[in-house]
């Protein structure tokens, strides 16, 4: 592993940086009060090649590595969550799945769309009954002529309210658990599926589109299988290896956001005729916070990098989420507190930050699921009983 990032991983950094630190951070504070993004952000990334990065040059991508993916996912993270979650979703969980699993045809069909931002997409796998426990999953996918029909629900799904084709899951045997599930690519405006935005306020990545997915007789031609049928779950898991190193290198981006936020602050404040920052509590709290950033920050890259050799990467990818998600929540409740009574308005964005991070550590898996898939590396899956 080199340890020098490539001249082309460096380009994709700065073109993530600059778009995000000149477009993104400005809006980031309205984006939250407001509870939405605007659209035309995302045809913005578009434009800008970002969100078909990490895809195939004939599909319109950009053919870049899982790292250069990882980074543009930091300096995104760094400025907004959500923005950098609404990519997340459309195009790790969403068009990288469509890479990895799609015929050529549905390829084709939905991935130069993708990437133009012209068409938004979502991943829909939670259930009020299946969340940790996807396997569970209740939507049902009957055979019907030489098609399907799919009734039931999904919940908090990202981008669900605003997004034209959804990767979305549901079960043809729920006896068989695992091996019942189906994936099927589903465009949103198909009779039969409504959605809503999901009820309440949310703590943080306010400016995310969370949408309850309802489902009464969908029906699908047999094309829209993604995968063979009982092949979804894999599809799903290893939608979520990629999709949970995004979210590990957002975490990186917020960590570094509330680094450099209590760095300023430290330099800047003064009490009892001192920079804050000339106190040891304070400067212990920015010392575990760089190392807290560092670490993490090598773990994301560690995992991308397996993930572009093409090796096995689940057990790290899981490392990388668990450790900067909880890093990341670390560093903002520190940078909160360093900044007083500051830290706890709006006027400062460690507030933000603070809000934003706790959706990271539950997403795409929680930071206990992480530790069952780094355990069951460790020691094997427990035998079932009999
Ligand atoms: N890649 C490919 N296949 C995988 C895999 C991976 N990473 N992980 C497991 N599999 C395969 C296994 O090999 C196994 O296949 P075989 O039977 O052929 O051996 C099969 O999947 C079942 O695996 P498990 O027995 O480990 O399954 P399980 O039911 O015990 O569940 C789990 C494992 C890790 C707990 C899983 O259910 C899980 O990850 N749960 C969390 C779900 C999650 O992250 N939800 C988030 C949804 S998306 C979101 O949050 C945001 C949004 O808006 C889109």
């Amino acid at each position: 592993m080199d340890l020098e990032l490539t001249p082309a991983q460096r380009a994709v950094q700065q073109l993530a940086r600059d778009f995000a630190e000149g477009r993104v951070a400005p809006l980031a504070r309205e984006m939250d009060e407001q509870g939405q993004m605007p659209l035309t952000l995302v045809r913005e990334m578009g434009a800008l090649g970002l969100l078909g990065g990490p895809l195939p040059p004939e599909y319109g991508g950009g053919g870049w590595d899982p790292l250069s993916l990882a980074l543009c996912y930091e300096e995104l993270g760094r400025a907004d969550s959500s923005v950098r979650g609404f990519m997340t979703v459309h195009t790790s969980l969403v068009a990288q799945c469509l890479v990895a699993w799609g015929t050529p045809e549905q390829r084709l069909a939905h991935l130069p769309r993708l990437a133009r931002g012209e068409w938004v997409g979502c991943y829909a796998l939670t259930e009020p009954n299946a969340g940790s426990d996807a396997a569970s999953l209740e939507t049902a996918a009957v055979e019907d002529g030489d098609g399907y029909c799919l009734s039931g629900e999904k919940i908090w799904i990202t981008n669900g309210g605003i997004a034209q084709l959804g990767i979305l899951f549901a079960t043809r045997d729920r006896a068989a658990r695992h091996r019942g599930v189906c994936a099927f690519l589903v465009e949103m405006d198909t009779p039969g599926l409504r959605r809503e935005k999901m009820p309440g306020r949310e703590l943080g990545h306010r400016a995310s589109d969370h949408a309850h997915l309802r489902l009464a007789d969908v029906r699908l031609p047999a094309t829209a299988l993604l995968g063979a049928a009982g092949e979804g779950f894999k599809v799903a898991m290893s939608a979520l290896d990629r999709g949970r190193l995004g979210v590990a290198a957002g975490a990186v981006g917020v960590a570094q956001a509330c680094l450099e936020a209590s760095v300023a602050f430290a330099q800047g404040r003064r009490q009892f005729g001192r920079r804050i920052g000339d106190f040891e509590m304070v400067q212990a709290a920015l010392a575990d916070m760089a190392a807290d950033v560092d670490a993490a920050r090598w773990l994301v890259y560690r995992a991308a990098w397996l993930q572009g050799q093409g090796r096995p990467a689940t057990r790290e990818t899981s490392e990388a989420k668990l450790f900067a998600t909880e890093a990341a929540v670390r560093a903002a409740s520190q940078a909160v507190l360093l900044h007083g009574g500051r830290g706890y308005s709006n006027e400062y964005p460690v507030e933000r930050y603070y809000r934003d991070i706790k959706g990271l550590q539950i997403y795409e898996g929680t930071s206990h699921i992480q530790r069952i898939v780094i355990a069951r590396e460790l020691i094997g899956k427990e035998a079932p009983p009999g």
